[in-house]
């Protein structure tokens, strides 16, 4: 356990799939502050599943839910905050999320997502995609993304890693930038 190491929130991004919930929940553990997903403060605030929000109001609707709440939440968030895929939705929401904390980016690979992904079903996003539908969705939403992702403070590339190697990685860059630009 490391007490005191966050002097403020951290948000991580980054595609579906690339650990944002598993990472964020056990560093989080290690780091003994909150853990919060968008994902589902979203499904709290809507009363409805992501899903069945896709379905019924479409996905610019889900897009202003989600930005709607990431401007409000990222001003009073406290410990880590997994987003979803899609948060960084545009130059503003990622402003206002670094100005407000830590951005992290867990960079994973397009084949890497490709496995993780490829037996999900709770993604409208990616639902009911052939195997090379669900392989040029994602390199095309990783073209799209990757500006706002790469604006993050700083990144861990998650290629062949385990759990654990990723959070060793994490937890040494956060000590720097915590120790350089908040100390
Ligand atoms: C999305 C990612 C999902 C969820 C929604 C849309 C995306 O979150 O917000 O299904 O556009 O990439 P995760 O990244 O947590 O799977």
């Amino acid at each position: 356990m490391i007490d005191n190491l966050l002097t403020q929130p951290l948000f991580l991004c980054g595609m579906m799939g690339s650990g944002k919930s598993t990472i964020g929940k056990t560093l989080a553990q290690k780091l003994s502050v909150p853990f919060h997903d968008l994902d589902h403060l979203i499904i709290k605030k809507s009363g409805k599943s992501i899903p069945e929000i896709f379905e019924r109001e479409g996905e610019e609707s889900f897009r202003q839910i989600e930005k709607d709440l990431i401007i409000q939440f990222s001003q009073t968030a406290d410990g880590i905050i997994a987003l979803g895929g899609g948060t960084l939705q545009n130059q503003q929401i990622t402003d206002h999320v670094k100005l407000n904390g830590w951005l992290v980016f867990l960079d994973c690979k397009p084949d890497t997502l490709y496995n993780r992904l490829k037996d999900s079903s709770d993604r409208p996003m990616i639902s009911s995609l052939s195997e090379e539908e669900l392989k040029l969705k994602i390199t095309t939403l990783l073209d799209d993304r990757m500006k706002f992702y790469e604006q993050a403070h700083f990144s861990v590339e998650c290629r062949d890693k385990d759990v654990d190697t990723i959070l060793e990685e994490l937890i040494q860059k956060l000590k720097f930038y915590e120790q350089k630009y908040r100390g």
